[in-house]
């Protein structure tokens, strides 16, 4: 009998077991892939590894301007490939051990509840007081004639790509489809993105969202949105937008990149009486489902599709089920598009505030007053945006678009998580020179009480 049967080992699963396993409880964790899910394996590492590559090709193309001649060089796939895999090999050596240290037992295959407390592994019947639902999510496939095709590929399979096409292909502008137009377009593609609202982005801040496009547009990435993708027949995108009804872009290689639906089927649900849709579990912001001692965390919720909210929900929900009170706090949540420049930001867009009625000030600085920004960034440029609430200049939300703003976007979550307003956050000391020191910026000119000189 065990306290904890978790299911399924992502960042939302391997780190919930890992936690109530140091508590001293008896846990178990079945996976049937690959421990670290997706992030680990087809999402997160290996995407950040493929563009850490993809930036070095920039920078060495922008290396004269930094006073550096390189002489030719070439991009080599295959290689990059496998540094990502040794990467993703130690990540996965480095959370085995750590389970095992937490005394976590690991089980190999595909659960199945079978009833509010029991979970069936292949010949294996274990049992828990409580069943923590982390099985994340896969690629969407939307009723588009010819998406479904195997000629299309999605995240699972573009990291083992092998040839750099000449033409990319990109259906839809979200996270992964921007991060996958910056990756293609440094290493020399030709990109095209499909999407079917009016902006990129949609999940950020407008103005933002905005100057990413443009960003992207100036390095050669090009845009059909809003749009209507009719078909993919082999390597035509065909597609309909302002400028026809009935376009078409010959591709070498066509990504879908169109959201992620979280995985359901096939886990005994209904038997055990839990609440589910094709959309996810639903969840308090404790964790629970409607069945008393059955949890749930990460994007098996189909909300908040990141891994880092899916760490925060499994470990929230262990909290609770033994007895420590705990929840999330969505409203300080960071969030990072890797893309050229990045994204990042915690808290509340303007749209959000303006739908909510909240009275906010806005203070909006460009990145230009930050020395190190402008050193380690030739010819760079964008911008932070912070926005404070009236009743004491409360920080209610921080967008930036620049590089580097993924490293100290944290901070910005920390201000909104202990609710500081920006006269007390105006006396924390930020390091000289680093970019962060644009959220400085904006947080002294945004003091209550007058703007300073
Ligand atoms: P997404 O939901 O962010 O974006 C999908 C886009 O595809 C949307 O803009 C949508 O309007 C568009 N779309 C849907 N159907 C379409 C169609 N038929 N034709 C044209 N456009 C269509 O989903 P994405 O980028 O696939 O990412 C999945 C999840 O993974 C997201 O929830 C995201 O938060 C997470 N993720 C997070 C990353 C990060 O934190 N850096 C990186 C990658 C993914």
């Amino acid at each position: 009998m065990y306290d904890l049967i978790v299911i399924g080992a992502g960042p939302g699963g391997y780190e919930a077991a890992a936690h109530a396993g140091r508590l001293g409880r008896k846990v178990a964790l079945v996976e049937k892939e690959r421990i670290g899910g997706a992030c680990l394996n087809v999402g997160c590492i290996p995407a950040k590894a493929f563009l850490r590559s993809s930036r070095l090709c920039r920078e060495c193309r922008e290396a004269a301007a930094f006073g550096v001649h390189t002489g030719a060089f070439s991009f080599d796939l295959p290689a990059v490939v496998e540094r990502k895999n040794g990467i993703v090999a130690a990540l996965v050596k480095g959370i085995g051990d750590t389970l095992q240290r937490a005394g976590v037992d690991v089980f190999e295959g595909q659960a199945r509840l079978t009833a509010r407390d029991r979970v069936q592994v292949g010949g294996q019947a274990l049992q828990a007081a409580n069943i923590l639902i982390a099985t994340g999510a896969r690629p969407a496939v939307p009723p588009v004639p010819g998406i479904g095709s195997p000629r299309v590929i999605d995240s699972d399979s573009a990291f083992d790509l092998t040839v750099v096409p000449g033409r990319v292909a990109i259906i839809g502008a979200g996270c992964i489809g921007l991060e996958f137009a910056t990756f293609f377009s440094d290493i020399g593609s030709d990109v095209a993105v499909f999407e079917m609202l009016p902006r990129v982005a949609s999940g950020c801040d407008r103005d933002v969202a905005d100057r990413l496009q443009q960003c992207l547009q100036r390095s050669g990435v090009g845009f059909h949105l809003p749009c209507e993708v009719l078909g993919v027949d082999d390597g035509t995108v065909r597609f309909a937008d302002r400028a026809g009804p009935d376009q078409a872009y010959q591709a070498d290689l066509v990504l879908n990149a169109t959201g992620r639906v979280s995985v359901v089927a096939g886990l005994g649900l209904e038997d055990a009486g839990v609440d589910f849709s094709a959309a996810g579990i639903p969840v308090t912001d404790r964790g629970q489902t409607n069945v008393p001692g059955i949890w749930a965390c990460g994007d098996v919720t189909g909300e908040h599709m990141l891994a880092h909210a899916a760490t925060r929900e499994g470990i929230v929900a262990v909290n609770n089920m033994f007895g420590k009170p705990d929840r999330v706090r969505y409203d300080a949540m960071p969030a990072v598009i890797y893309t050229h420049p990045e994204v990042a930001w915690a808290g509340r867009t303007e749209e959000e505030l303006k739908a909510a009625a909240i009275t906010y000030g806005k203070t909006v600085v460009p990145m230009g007053v930050s020395g190190r920004f402008l050193i380690e960034n030739e010819r760079g440029s964008g911008f932070l945006k912070l926005l404070t609430g009236a009743t004491y200049g409360e920080i209610l939300g921080v967008h930036v678009v620049a590089d580097w703003s993924s490293e100290f976007i944290v901070a910005a979550s920390a201000l909104i998580e202990t609710e500081l307003g920006v006269n007390q956050a105006a006396e924390i000391v930020f390091p000289h020179p680093t970019v962060s020191e644009v959220l400085r910026e904006a947080i002294r000119r945004a003091r209550v009480g007058g703007r300073q000189p």
